[in-house]
This record gives C-alpha cells, structure tokens and sequence, in this order.
C-alpha cells in the first residue's frame, strides 16, 4: 500500500517540476535506499537552550576602539567627529561625520582612521549627521537594538524552479536592496560546510566559505552597513566548524565581539559606533554556541526570541516560541524576530516537508490587510510594546509593490522607504515564483489527498 503510494507520488512529480534535477531529488528523498527518508524542517525542531545565571564581562573591550560613551548623538554638548571609515583603506573616498558626546575621544586604528575635529573642542551646536547607516542617517545614533531590519529567510537558497528555494534574488541582491539579517543552514558533509536546505540531495547552494566569500567582499564595499549573520546549525555541530570558515574568508576582521556575555537589549552599541570601530558583522548561532571559546559567535536564543517558525498559520501570532518557557523579563530584555514566512506543508506518507507557500507572496509580504508583514509587525508592536528587531521573509523582493517589506521596517523605524526596488540587474529573466507557486499548491492537494 505504502509502495503504491511511493510510486504514484513519483510518477506525478515530472509533470511538474520542469526541472529535471528537481525530479530526481524529490524522487530520491521520496524512496532513498528503497525507504522513506523523514524530514523536518531544522528550524521547527529544538535544542540545548543556554541560560545564563549572571553576566559576564569581557576582560577586552575588543568590540570597538571608541571608549565613552561613543556616538551618542544627543545633547547640546555634541562634538563633531569626523571619520574616513576606511576598510584598509580601500574606500578612502568616502568620509561620513559623526556626532559623538563631549568627551568621547576616538583612537585611531588600521581599520578605522578616526579624528577629533578642532583638537576635539565641543561644538556649539550639534551638526546634522548626513551619512546614512544601513541605509538612513537617522539610524547612525539608533542602538543596534532599536532599529527593525529585514532578515532574508534561507539568504543562499536561490535555484531556478527549485521548490525548496527561499529567496529568488542572491546575497549580494539582498544586501544591495536592503536586507541586513541573512539567516541560514548548514550542513557538514564530507569534512565541508555546506549550505543545504534539510538536505544536500535536495538543495545544495555550495559552500559556507564561498558564501561568506561574497558577503565579505559585500561588506567591505560598504564601509557604513552593519550585517547580522543567524548561522542554523543543522547538525548541532561543535562552533569550531564555522570559526574557521570566518576567519578564512577575512570576516573575521569585521567581527563584532560583544563587550558582555549575554548582551541585553541596553547593552548594545549605536550603529555608528560599530561602523567606526570596523566591527560591524554580529554574528549569531542558533544552537551550541560556546561563547567562552568563541565570545564572538553568539548564542542565538540569549540575545532573541522568536516567533513559531514556520508558520502555516497565516494569523501569525506574536507568541514566543523559542527559547520556550522564557520568563517576561527576559522577553522583555532581548531583542525578537517575527518569522512571516508562510509556508506549505508537503506532507506524504512520514515525509514532512515545509516549502514557502509562493502563491501568496503578494498577502504575506504586504504592507496592510489580514496576513500581512506590515500587519504581524504592528500585531507584535501592540502585544509586546515595541517593534520586532527582525523580520524574517521569504522571496524579499516579492509584495504588495517591489520592496514592500522594506516599506514596512521603514515604518516601523519612523523612516522614508524610496521604494527603489528590487535586484535591478536580474529582473526579467527569472521563474516567477507565483507560477511555481500555483503549480506546488496543486501538487500539494494531490499529495496530499493520497496521503
Ligand atoms: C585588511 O588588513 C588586515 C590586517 O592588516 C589583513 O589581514 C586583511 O587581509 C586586509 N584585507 C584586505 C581586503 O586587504
Ligand atoms: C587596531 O585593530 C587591530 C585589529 O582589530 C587591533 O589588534 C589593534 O590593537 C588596534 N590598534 C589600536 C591602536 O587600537
Ligand atoms: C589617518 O589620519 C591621519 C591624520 O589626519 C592622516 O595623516 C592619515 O593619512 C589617515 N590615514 C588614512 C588611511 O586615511
Ligand atoms: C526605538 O526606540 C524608541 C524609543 O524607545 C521607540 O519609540 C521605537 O519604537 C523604537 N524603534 C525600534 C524599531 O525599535
Ligand atoms: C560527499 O562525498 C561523496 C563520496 O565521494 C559524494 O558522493 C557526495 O556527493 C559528496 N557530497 C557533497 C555534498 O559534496
Ligand atoms: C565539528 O563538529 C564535530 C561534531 O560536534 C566535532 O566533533 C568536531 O570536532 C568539530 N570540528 C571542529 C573543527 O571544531
Ligand atoms: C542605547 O544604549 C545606551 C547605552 O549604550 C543606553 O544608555 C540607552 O538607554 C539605549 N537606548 C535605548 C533606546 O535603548
Ligand atoms: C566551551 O569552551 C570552553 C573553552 O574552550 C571549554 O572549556 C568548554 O568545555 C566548552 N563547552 C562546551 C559545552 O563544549
Ligand atoms: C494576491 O494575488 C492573488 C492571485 O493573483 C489575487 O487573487 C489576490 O487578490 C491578491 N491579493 C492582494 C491583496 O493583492
Ligand atoms: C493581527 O491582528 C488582527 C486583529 O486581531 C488579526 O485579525 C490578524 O490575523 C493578526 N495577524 C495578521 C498577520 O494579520
Ligand atoms: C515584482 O517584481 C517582479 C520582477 O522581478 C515582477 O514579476 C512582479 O510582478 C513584481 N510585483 C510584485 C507585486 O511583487
Ligand atoms: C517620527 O519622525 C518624525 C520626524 O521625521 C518626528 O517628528 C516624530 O516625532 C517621529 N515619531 C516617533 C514616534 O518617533
């Protein structure tokens, strides 16, 4: 019986899917080695949560060679600074003015060439910051913590017809356009770091390394952008795996270490001092973290919450889900991501398989009306009294116009979105998702009713 089933679900697949190698992945995931294969989705399934009892402070303030209490941008007592935030001095051209407090004196570095104007004599009146910080000069005196960003869900999941791709446009697109958060899984295999989406056999994007390879290069680029990484570790796999990766492909040197061990909301930095310092790329892990090897490598679920990943509940609720059991103050005291990405459940035989429900990317990734980004994000700010710190969304560039999940950060950041969107140089010659989409809905009610 089971095996009838099996078959007739491969016998249906190559109508569908145009894609041949897509065929023969769902058909070898479907009967690998003459059995079923179980799969979940990694980010429904849970881990060790770490819980820490006291602060710790770190001995070296290695986050940052501004000292005082840098780049905030209040109070008359402002002195202007200006810096030409130099990478290595790859961008010398590009000098931005920072307005940091009294006394705030900034050390020069290889990294960051920074210099107090007029022998750091206060100004008299504060100066009007024209810079833009990820994007908006309002944002340069704004903590890390006060600020939306969009986060891309499966960032490198990008393959032409696959069903179990996440995004259309790739990461330098995504950065490019405005996405500051790339969220993403990984597998090991054969001693390798894989970016792989439930498993090599279905989706395999190539390798962290060159992934970060590109992002590096990214962000090198664009000297005054602050880039959050949220490494799923699919295969709770010691940290040591992915440190080596980063510092191979010269992250390392962008790295943000956070001063204490967790970091509470207060506790971060302005966006400009984390540009002047050069240690702009916050790198998070979802499970087994060890920030006593690592102090850089974040604990995901120590600095954030949550909300129930993946959804097919197009309600979204603003409930936290993982870390599970927190208290209110600790909810209180960490920053949150609102997962909206609305998915499929293809569900045959125990096969359990969650794909982004693209069909609907016009409601789910829409500014207003039940269902929306822009109506979970105001849902969130109701219930919890501020905005999400991150919202995570499949297929960023599709909405209710191009870009409208930035329209939505920007209106939960008080900001002006230019609607200037998405990808400019890969518009056109793609698979339109909501094809794709309409043809997986059909595909899944036939699965599904067999099942
Ligand atoms: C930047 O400088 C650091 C240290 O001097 C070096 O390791 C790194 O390779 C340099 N990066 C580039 C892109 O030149
Ligand atoms: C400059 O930065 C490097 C690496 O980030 C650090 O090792 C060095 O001590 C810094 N130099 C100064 C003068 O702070
Ligand atoms: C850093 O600033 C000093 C003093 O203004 C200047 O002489 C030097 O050329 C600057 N270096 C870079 C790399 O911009
Ligand atoms: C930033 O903080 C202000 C003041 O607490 C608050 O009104 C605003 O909603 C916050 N914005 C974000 C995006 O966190
Ligand atoms: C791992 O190695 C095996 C055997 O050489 C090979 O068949 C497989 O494709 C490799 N996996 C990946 C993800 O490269
Ligand atoms: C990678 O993870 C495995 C499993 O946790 C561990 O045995 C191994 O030592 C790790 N490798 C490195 C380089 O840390
Ligand atoms: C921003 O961080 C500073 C310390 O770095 C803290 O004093 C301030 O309260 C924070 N602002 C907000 C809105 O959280
Ligand atoms: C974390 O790292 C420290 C220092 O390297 C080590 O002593 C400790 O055993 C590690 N913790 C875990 C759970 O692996
Ligand atoms: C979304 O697209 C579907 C199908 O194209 C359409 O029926 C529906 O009205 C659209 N919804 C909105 C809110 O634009
Ligand atoms: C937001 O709240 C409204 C009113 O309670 C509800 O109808 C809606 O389902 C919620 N979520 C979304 C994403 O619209
Ligand atoms: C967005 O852009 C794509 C082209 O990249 C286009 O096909 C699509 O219809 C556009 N509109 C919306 C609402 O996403
Ligand atoms: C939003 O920004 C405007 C100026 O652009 C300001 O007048 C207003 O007070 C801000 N609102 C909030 C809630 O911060």
């Amino acid at each position: 019986m089971r095996v009838n089933l099996l078959l007739l679900a491969t016998c249906m697949l190559p109508a569908w899917a145009a894609d041949e190698t897509e065929t023969t992945n769902i058909k070898s995931l479907l009967t690998l080695d003459g059995t079923v294969t179980s799969l979940n989705d990694p980010q429904t399934r849970t881990g060790d949560y770490i819980s820490y009892t006291s602060t710790r402070t770190l001995p070296t303030n290695h986050g940052g060679m501004v000292t005082g209490s840098a780049a905030s941008l209040m109070g008359s007592e402002s002195a202007v600074v200006t810096a030409s935030a130099s990478e290595n001095a790859t961008s010398t051209s590009d000098s931005m003015t920072v307005l940091t407090g009294g006394q705030t004196k900034l050390v020069g570095n290889n990294t960051v060439n920074a210099t107090t104007s007029a022998s750091g004599t206060p100004s008299p009146s504060p100066v009007v910051n024209t810079q833009p910080c990820n994007g908006w000069p309002e944002f340069c005196a704004r903590n890390y913590t006060n600020i939306t960003m969009v986060a891309a869900h499966n960032s490198p999941f990008v393959q032409k017809g696959s069903v179990a791709a996440n995004q259309e446009l790739d990461v330098e697109a995504q950065l490019n356009d405005g996405v500051r958060m790339l969220q993403f899984q990984t597998h090991i295999t054969n001693n390798t770091v894989y970016l792989c989406h439930t498993s090599c056999d279905l989706l395999n994007a190539g390798t962290l390394e060159d992934y970060l390879t590109i992002v590096t290069k990214w962000m090198r680029a664009h000297p005054y952008d602050v880039v959050t990484f949220l490494i799923g570790n699919y295969d709770y796999a010691a940290p040591g795996n992915f440190t080596g990766i980063i510092e191979k492909t010269g992250l390392m040197d962008l790295v943000y270490t956070p001063p204490k061990v967790p970091m509470a909301m207060h506790d971060w930095p302005t966006l400009s001092s984390m540009i002047l310092s050069g240690k702009r790329a916050v790198m998070f892990l979802d499970y087994q973290a060890n920030q006593t090897a690592y102090p850089w490598l974040m604990d995901e679920f120590s600095h954030m919450w949550e909300t129930p990943f993946s959804p097919t509940d197009p309600s979204f609720p603003c409930t936290v889900q993982r870390p599970p059991g927190l208290n209110p103050h600790d909810i209180n005291q960490r920053m949150y991501m609102a997962n909206h990405n609305l998915n499929l459940n293809l569900d045959v035989a125990n096969i359990n398989l969650l794909i982004p429900n693209t069909a609907l990317l016009n409601v789910t990734n829409g500014v207003e009306g039940a269902g929306s980004l822009g109506a979970m994000a105001e849902n969130c700010t109701t219930k919890w009294n501020r905005p999400p710190n991150f919202l995570l969304v499949d297929y960023y560039n599709y909405g209710s116009f191009n870009g409208s999940v930035f329209e939505v950060a920007a209106q939960m950041n008080n900001v002006t979105y230019d609607r200037k969107c998405c990808g400019a140089a890969s518009a056109g010659s793609s698979v339109r998702p909501q094809s794709l989409g309409a043809l997986m809905m059909v595909v899944a009610g036939i699965l599904m009713s067999m099942g």
